[in-house]
């Protein structure tokens, strides 16, 4: 058993943090309850130099919370015709493939080469994960970073006239449109529907996180979400000062990935985004998402 204190090392950015530790799938529950304080206090953190199999890494986020199954992540080739979705192992549906490789006719995992737009996962369910776990098995040498927005200091830094509107609103998250921007197919009937008649859920667009108890924005994703009560050009136009607001540099911090790299972040606290990369290239990373609890709204 690994028992040897971690270190933490804070990234020169709004958030993350590296955890420099042994091979995780060793940790005590000791070094564990370390990493969940340090995701806590760091929002995103990375683990380098790890190896783990489908089996070790379902095993080491259910030490996190009970796993939550992901919305299939479909390949964009699969989606236009052009290969077959593959992906996974059925045995461990917990885990699911980010991977733009096609072997054979096969697409190997979702998500394709393209940009992914900011997001956080999952927020159209009513109730979202909490954390997500990404590890690198095969990734690019540059291209395909993923960046990352720290959703506390954004509502902290909110003009004041503006963090008075948003605090008691509430938000529509839509569930038609996938961060690749593809329609899922399950809700391929939904997409030419009014944005208020659409599937997804309402959540409150200032939260508080359980467990540190801070206020933070919860904006989902950009694409069909909507402020309730609001008509259409009003919620706009407060829905795009916010985005503008919260994608800035100031509130971020950009990951470059290693193969054997494990990311950990909080989808409470914070959104993610993905850099297209040459579509010659492999990248082949594996998921595991933690159930959360339904959001709830900040005094
Ligand atoms: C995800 C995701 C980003 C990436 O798996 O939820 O957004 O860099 N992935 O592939
Ligand atoms: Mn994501």
């Amino acid at each position: 058993m690994t028992t040897r204190p971690l270190k933490i090392v804070p990234m020169p950015a709004a958030l993350g943090a590296e955890v420099l530790c042994d091979d995780v799938r060793l940790a005590s529950d000791a070094v564990i309850a370390q990493i969940r304080q340090a995701s806590l206090d760091h929002l995103v953190l990375l683990l380098r130099d790890q190896t783990l199999s489908d089996g070790e890494l379902r095993a080491l986020g259910a030490r996190f919370g009970e796993l939550q199954l992901s919305n299939p992540l479909p390949s964009p080739l699969a989606n236009e015709g052009k290969a077959v979705q593959g992906g996974g192992d059925a045995a461990i549906p917990e885990v699911t493939v980010v991977s733009n490789i096609v072997d054979n006719g096969v697409a190997l995992g979702g998500l394709g080469d393209g940009e992914l737009v900011w997001h956080t996962d999952m927020s159209s369910f009513a109730v979202p994960p909490k954390q997500t776990f990404l590890h690198a098995l095969e990734v690019p040498e540059r291209g395909g970073r993923t960046g990352f927005l720290n959703m506390y200091a954004a509502y902290e830094a909110l003009p004041p006239a503006l963090k008075a509107q948003v605090r008691g609103l509430n938000l529509k998250h839509d569930a038609t449109i996938d961060a690749a921007g593809y329609v899922r197919k399950q809700f391929a009937r939904d997409a030419d529907l009014d944005l208020r008649a659409g599937p997804g859920s309402v959540h409150p667009l200032v939260r508080t996180h359980p467990d540190t108890g801070r206020a933070c924005l919860y904006l989902g994703r950009r694409a069909r979400a909507y402020i309730v009560g609001m008509d259409a050009a009003e919620s706009d136009a407060v829905l795009d000062a916010l985005w503008a607001h919260a994608t800035q540099a100031e509130f971020s911090w950009r990951h470059q990935w290693r193969a054997g790299d494990l990311l950990i972040w909080d989808n409470r606290c914070t959104m993610h985004h993905r850099e297209p990369f040459d579509p010659s290239a492999r990248r082949y990373l594996h998921r595991v998402v933690v159930k959360g609890a339904a959001p709830s709204r900040s005094a």
